[in-house]
C-alpha cells in the first residue's frame, strides 16, 4: 500500500467535502460531540469542556505524523461549515488495512450526507493508499451506523461480547470488513 500522505488532501463529493480540521472548527466540534446522541454509541465519553478539542487536534496531528490515522472534517460544500467527521484510522501498512470510524451532528442526519462522506473516504483508502480491506467496529445496536455500513457494502462478519466499557455502559461490538469490489 502507499503510505499516508502527511498532510491531509480535500476530497470532494456533490453536497459534502472532506477537508482538514482546523482551529475555526472548534465550536462545530463541540457541538458534535458533546450531542449525547453522537456519543451514545462511542467509545469515550461525550466532551463537556471545550478544551476537549485541542487534545482532540493534538491526537489527530500525532496520528497524521505517525501514518496511522486520517481524521477529516465533513463540511457542507455551500459554507464550509464542519457538521461531522470522518476517519480512516489503525492504518496499518504491512497488512494494507485499516478501520473507518464516523460521527454526524443530528442536525443533518438521515439526508445520506454520511454515506456520501464515508463513500469518499473508502474511495480514497482503497483507490490512493492501495488499501486491500477496511474494518469498522459498532455496537449492533447503533441501526444507523450498521444501516450505513450495509448500504455501503461491508459484510457483518463477527460479534465480539461485552468489548467496550464506557463509563457504565458494556457493549457488544459488530464487526464489519469491506473490500474494493464490496463498496457500492
Ligand atoms: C451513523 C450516522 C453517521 C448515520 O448518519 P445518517 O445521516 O443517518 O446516515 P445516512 O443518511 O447516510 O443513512 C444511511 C442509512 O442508514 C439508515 N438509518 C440511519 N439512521 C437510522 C436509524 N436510526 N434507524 C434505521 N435506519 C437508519 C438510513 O435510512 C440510510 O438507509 P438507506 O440506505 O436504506 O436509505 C449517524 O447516525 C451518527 O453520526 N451517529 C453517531 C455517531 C456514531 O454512532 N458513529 C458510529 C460509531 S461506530
Amino acid at each position: 500500500m502507499n503510505a499516508p500522505p502527511l498532510s491531509l488532501p480535500s476530497l470532494h463529493g456533490e453536497r459534502v467535502t472532506l477537508r482538514a480540521p482546523c482551529a475555526d472548527d472548534r465550536d462545530a466540534l463541540f457541538a458534535l460531540y458533546s450531542a449525547p446522541e453522537v456519543m451514545r454509541f462511542w467509545s469515550t465519553p461525550a466532551w463537556s469542556e471545550l478544551a476537549a478539542a485541542d487534545a482532540w487536534f493534538g491526537r489527530q496531528d500525532s496520528g497524521l505524523l505517525a501514518g496511522s490515522a486520517m481524521t477529516w472534517a465533513i463540511a457542507q460544500c455551500d459554507d464550509d461549515a464542519l457538521i461531522g467527521t470522518v476517519s480512516l484510522h489503525a492504518i496499518f501498512p504491512g497488512q494494507a488495512r485499516a478501520e473507518i470510524g464516523y460521527a454526524l451532528h443530528p442536525s443533518h442526519w438521515g439526508r445520506g450526507l454520511a454515506r456520501e462522506a464515508v463513500r469518499l473516504a473508502l474511495r480514497y483508502g482503497f483507490d490512493e493508499l492501495r488499501l486491500r480491506r477496511i474494518e469498522a467496529d459498532t455496537d449492533p445496536d447503533n441501526i444507523g451506523s450498521c444501516r450505513l455500513l450495509e448500504a455501503l457494502g461491508f459484510r457483518r462478519e463477527g460479534l465480539l461480547r461485552e468489548r467496550w466499557q464506557v463509563g457504565d455502559l458494556t457493549s457488544d461490538s459488530a464487526l464489519y470488513g469491506l473490500l474494493k469490489d464490496d463498496l457500492r
